[in-house]
């Protein structure tokens, strides 16, 4: 049966950009409540995250509801205009759960239990906490499915809990039978002929609990796998139940990105609305960079279409080291920014910062200094941008992107194991070092699961896919074939689906692509030191590699073991660089084989650390620089922001960002 049509986030923003945060109203007293409302208006803030860590005010004992407090929220919500995406509060279960029920505490890979006083402290398979939570959920979309203030659901809260527990054993072991039906084929799989682990019964295989040595990866690699499905279980049982008594309101769950714990192409699919949380170090030079990575990933993930900020910080986060607040301007340039690049919701962590608990200096959208601090006053500038910006934005897409940045967790997982080369190689910094490459060309980039259809793209980036299933080095040959331009880097193509590593180091096919003869021996480099290549130096990681007769292009290593061997290979259209370029580097390299490939910078002539991004017929110009600069922009246009007309070149201060619309 085809799945019915699902609402989409186009449901919730009903034509205005979503801006707003987590409300924790429990966390104040009722005066605060309208004290509050008052400061969303004058912010024009129209929607609030209810109900995330709610669960013990909403179920003080087993069984009991205290829908009250709630009910009153909603309605005050309603009465002043501002929507509700309404959480199920199954994240944190309260304390008597603990205690009634220990099996519902996660245990870590050493079989210690997680208590609860934190949060987060549910095992995904427990069954006692499956039933508690699917309860008060159905209760919860009983009550307020039908509230007016309702928008959208919001399951749980950054799904992420690893549990090694008794149940998580057996679910594991469920999931196992499932996936290979057989103890042959799973002993296969985990190549257990390695010191002496073959498995005999089903009741032998664990999940990889604390070892003496390093732990088998093919098990490790299952259990991350099932993990993402179990915690995926854990968030389509609470969906099917609001989708059954709600299928207008569109439902999702928020991700983190770059986090192990779930696959998000699959995790996405499952969803009516992608969200993220976001949260760049207001220290970090490339902040912005990141910023715009994770967009691009998260409407990428969306299939292209709006998605959701659910949470950034208007200052400080307080789990760094040391926890930085934004200065002036970083707020709003950062939540314009999400906007130029998809969102069609600008949310924070959370409304009002709290004076109790751990996160009490977490900066909130109206922070300890009140209506008057820096905070709120930038806070309210930001929703008025947005409501001016809402009529043509809402819903419009980014232009189309030309080149796909490839990313997989399954590459990811299996390239952090025990074992491995070098623990310098981090995937996520070497896909953030490509990414960086591409933006710092002004050219905006979607990411691509390696299986998806590539052919509307005309450049294709590997930063790294250690592992590849054969079906995704089909995709990448039939891509080529097809007429595109594919760059590869360092250790792509290594290990199959089990990582198992393929004869010759790289998928033969791989090889011949790339025009590699023999790849005779991985050289990675420690860190800070550098491999010369003739024109630039490499980082991280080196190859010694024998190019194929037939080859047409190459960069040779200079000095030192690979003095001559090719650091960077082409063959036709596919490029095989077998080192990380120092970031100008890659840049000019990857800007020069986009241009090849005849992919186009959004806009030239843009001064350093200036982005420019088109989204629906608007042009938006971000400066990330402190410095002011002047922006060549072609033709005539009107600022969006500002009204004034623009003609040629517009001024952008430090954080400095304008919207243009052309002159007709
Ligand atoms: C997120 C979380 C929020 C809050 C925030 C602080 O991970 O969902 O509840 O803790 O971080 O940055």
């Amino acid at each position: 049966m085809p799945e019915p049509q699902r609402p989409s986030l186009a449901d919730a923003t009903r034509g205005r950009i979503l801006f707003g945060g987590d409300y924790n109203p429990e966390q104040w007293p009722e005066e605060t409540w309208h004290e509050d409302v008052r400061l969303m208006k004058d912010a024009g803030v129209n929607s609030v995250t209810l109900g995330v860590f709610s669960w013990a005010k909403l179920e003080p004992r087993p069984g009991a509801r205290e829908f009250g407090w709630l009910d009153r929220l909603m309605d005050l919500m309603h009465d002043n205009g501002i929507g509700v995406v309404l959480a199920t509060p199954t994240s944190s279960p309260p304390p008597w759960m603990g205690r009634l029920h220990p099996e519902t505490l996660p245990r870590d890979e050493d079989g210690r239990t997680e208590w609860w006083g934190s949060r987060q402290h549910f095992s995904h398979s427990s069954a006692t906490y499956r039933r508690y939570a699917a309860a008060i959920t159905e209760d919860l979309a009983a009550r307020y499915g039908s509230h007016p203030a309702l928008r959208m659901w919001h399951i749980n809260n950054e799904y992420c809990t690893y549990d090694w527990g008794d149940e998580a054993e057996a679910a594991f072991r469920r999931w196992l039978q499932e996936k290979y039906g057989t103890l042959d084929a799973l002993n296969e799989a985990w190549g257990t002929a390695f010191w002496s682990q073959g498995y005999g019964v089903w009741n032998e295989v664990l999940p990889p609990r604390r070892a003496h040595y390093m732990k088998n990866p093919g098990q490790v690699l299952d259990f991350k796998r099932f993990t993402s499905d179990a915690l995926l279980e854990c968030y389509l049982a609470e969906r099917d139940i609001v989708a059954r008594h709600t299928p207008h309101i569109p439902v999702t769950t928020n991700f983190m990105p770059f986090w192990q714990g779930q696959d998000a192409w699959v995790w996405a699919e499952r969803e009516d609305v992608v969200s993220v949380d976001i949260y760049p170090d207001p220290r970090d030079p490339f902040g912005g960079q990141y910023g715009a990575l994770v967009h691009d990933m998260t409407r990428s993930q969306a299939c292209g279409g709006p998605w959701m900020v659910m949470e950034q910080a208007a200052g400080p986060v307080n789990w760094r080291g040391v926890n930085h607040p934004k200065p002036a301007g970083l707020n709003r340039l950062w939540s314009l920014q999400a906007v130029a690049r998809g969102a069609d919701a600008v949310c924070y962590f959370q409304w009002r910062q709290s004076r109790q608990g751990s996160e009490k200096f977490h900066s909130g959208m109206v922070s300890h200094a009140g209506e008057h601090g820096r905070t709120f006053q930038e806070v309210k500038r930001i929703g008025a941008e947005l409501a001016l910006l809402s009529e043509k934005v809402a819903d419009a897409r980014v232009e189309a992107a030309e080149v796909a940045v490839l990313l997989d967790w399954n590459a990811w997982w299996a390239s952090q194991q025990d074992g491995r080369l070098s623990s310098e190689a981090d995937y996520p910094q070497v896909v953030r070092a490509w990414h960086r490459a591409l933006w710092e060309a002004h050219t905006v980039a979607d990411f691509a699961h390696p299986e998806h259809d590539l052919s509307t793209y005309k450049l294709v980036v590997v930063p790294q896919l250690y592992l590849m299933t054969d079906a995704a080095i089909d995709n990448l040959l039939a891509y080529v074939e097809g007429g595109g331009t594919l760059v590869a880097g360092f250790q792509t193509g290594v290990a199959d689906e089990d990582d198992r590593v393929r004869a010759g180091g790289m998928d033969a096919r791989l090889r011949d692509l790339f025009g590699i003869r023999v790849l005779h021996e991985w050289w990675p480099l420690d860190a800070g030191e550098k491999a010369e290549v003739e024109g630039f130096h490499g980082t991280l990681w080196s190859e010694e590699i024998e190019a194929a007769d037939d080859v047409d292009a190459v960069m040779p290593y200079k000095g030192g073991e690979l003095d001559g061997l090719p650091a960077v290979l082409r063959r036709g259209r596919a490029w095989y660089v077998s080192t990380l370029p120092e970031p100008h580097t890659l840049r000019t390299l990857l800007a020069d084989i986009a241009a090849d490939a005849g992919v186009r910078p959004t806009l030239t002539g843009l001064p350093a650390g200036v982005e420019a991004v088109r989204r629906g017929g608007l042009l938006f110009l971000l400066n990330h620089g402190r410095d002011g600069v002047t922006v060549p922009v072609p033709g005539r246009h009107r600022s969006l922001l500002t009204g004034a007309d623009v003609t040629d070149a517009v001024e952008l201060g430090r954080y400095g960002v304008a919207v243009l619309e052309a002159a007709s």
